[in-house]
C-alpha cells in the first residue's frame, strides 16, 4: 500500500492547538485519566492524543505500548499494551502494516524479528536498556565456548545479535518454564543476575548466570521494602523480578509487570506497593481507584524518551522504521518463535 511506505509532508512541531473539538473528542479519555494527570497538563496532551487516533487510522497502524509508558499515552493512544511477553504476541498478532512500538528499543526489534515484511517504528531509537547493554553476542559465543554443550536461554531484554546467539529466549513472566523445557541439567541464563537467582530458587536446573542489571530495579532495597510496610500498614508488596535478592525475599508477590497487574486485579488488595518503575503505578490506579497505591517512584530513563509529539512525528515521517539484517532476524526469530510455543504449551 503506497502510503505505507510514503511519509506525509510533516507539519513543524508547535505545540497543537487545544480547540473546543479536541476537548470535545478527547474528553471520555480525560475523565478516565484524572486521577493520574491534573486537569492544568490536559490541554498540552489532548491536541496530540486526537492527532495520533487521526494518524493511526490513516496510516493503518496499531499502537503497542508498554506496562511502563505514561498514562496520556498507555491509555491515550495505545491499542494494545501489556508486558514483553504479551508485546512480542501481539506484534506477531496483529494484521496492522506499521506497528509503532512505545517501549524500549529491544521491544521494538522484537516486533520487527516477528514481523520482517511489516513496518516496525520506535518513536525515539535512543530508547535503550542496561540490561540489553550489558552484553554482546561475542560475549555469548565465548561462554559457548567456555561450557560446551550447555543451553543458553536470554531475557528479551537483549539485542537483536544476542538473541541470534541462543537457543531460546524468555521473558519475567515465562523464565521458569523456558529454562525447564531444555530438560538439561545446567543452563546458561542471560543476561540479568537478578532474574536468574529468581529463576534458581523455583528450579532444581543449575544457572550459570551473567552480571547484567536493570538499572531501575537495582536500585531498591530490602530495608526499603521494610519500611514502606512499616509506614503503610497491610501494604501488598508486589516486586519485579529484576530487582535483588532481599528486595524479593521481602515480597508477597513477584512476577512480570503484567504479572504484577493480574494480581491487583484478581486480588483486589486495599494498599499496594509495586516495586517496579513509576508509571506502572498509575496506570493501574486508573483501573482501580479503589486500591491505595503507595508510590516509590524509580524511572526508567529510557521508557521515558517516548512521548506523545515523538509517537505523532513516527506516525507523520515513518520514523524510526526499525531494521534487522535478515541473517541475524533469522536465527534470532527462532529464539523468539521457540519461546513463544513454549507459553502455548507446545514447546519442548
Ligand atoms: P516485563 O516483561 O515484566 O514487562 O518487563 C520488561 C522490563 O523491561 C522490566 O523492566
Ligand atoms: Fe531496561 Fe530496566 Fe528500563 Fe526495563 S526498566 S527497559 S530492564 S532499564
Amino acid at each position: 500500500m503506497e502510503n505505507l511506505v510514503t511519509a506525509t509532508a510533516v507539519p513543524p512541531q508547535l505545540p497543537l492547538d487545544y480547540t473546543a473539538e479536541v476537548a470535545e473528542r478527547t474528553a471520555p479519555v480525560y475523565r478516565r485519566l484524572k486521577s493520574v494527570i491534573p486537569e492544568i497538563e490536559w490541554p498540552i496532551h489532548a491536541p496530540y492524543i486526537a492527532e495520533i487516533q487521526r494518524m493511526k487510522e490513516e496510516r493503518g497502524a496499531i499502537v503497542l505500548a508498554h506496562n511502563y509508558q505514561t498514562p496520556e499515552i498507555f491509555h491515550g493512544v495505545a491499542d494494545l499494551t501489556g508486558d514483553s511477553l504479551a508485546l512480542a504476541r501481539q506484534a506477531m498478532e496483529t494484521d496492522a502494516d506499521v506497528i509503532v512500538l512505545c517501549g524500549v528499543h529491544f521491544m521494538a526489534e522484537t516486533a520487527k524479528i516477528l514481523n520482517p515484511e511489516k513496518t516496525v517504528l520506535i518513536p525515539d531509537p535512543k530508547a535503550g536498556c542496561s540490561l540489553a547493554s550489558s552484553i554482546t553476542a561475542a560475549d555469548v559465543r565465548l561462554l559457548r565456548e567456555r561450557y560446551p554443550g550447555v543451553p543458553v536461554v536470554t531475557y528479551v531484554n537483549t539485542s537483536a545479535e544476542v538473541k541470534a546467539e541462543t537457543d531460546v529466549c524468555c521473558t519475567s513472566a515465562n523464565a521458569v518454564e523456558v529454562v525447564e523445557s531444555l530438560g538439561a541439567e545446567r543452563v546458561i541464563f542471560l543476561p540479568d543476575e537478578y532474574l536468574g537467582h529468581h529463576v534458581a530458587s523455583r528450579t532444581d536446573v543449575e544457572l550459570i548466570l551473567w552480571q547484567g542489571h536493570c538499572e531501575v530495579h537495582e536500585r531498591f532495597s530490602g530495608s526499603e521494602i521494610r519500611s514502606y510496610r512499616e509506614g503503610h500498614p497491610g501494604v501488598v508488596v508486589l516486586a519485579h523480578p529484576e530487582c535483588p535478592q532481599d528486595v524479593l525475599a521481602e515480597a508477597d508477590y513477584v512476577g512480570s509487570t503484567s504479572g504484577m497487574i493480574g494480581y491487583v486485579g484478581e486480588r483486589k488488595p486495599a494498599r499496594v506497593v509495586m516495586i517496579t518503575e513509576c508509571s506502572m503505578s498509575d496506570n493501574v490506579a486508573v483501573e482501580h481507584p479503589d486500591v491505595e497505591f503507595v508510590r516509590p517512584c524509580s524511572l526508567c530513563p529510557h521508557m521515558k524518551r517516548i512521548t506523545l509529539p515523538k509517537i505523532l512525528k513516527s506516525l507523520q515521517t515513518l520514523e524510526h522504521a526499525v531494521e534487522v539484517s535478515p541473517a541475524v532476524a533469522t536465527r534470532a526469530r527462532r529464539a523468539v518463535e521457540r519461546m513463544l510455543e513454549i507459553g502455548r504449551g507446545t514447546g519442548g
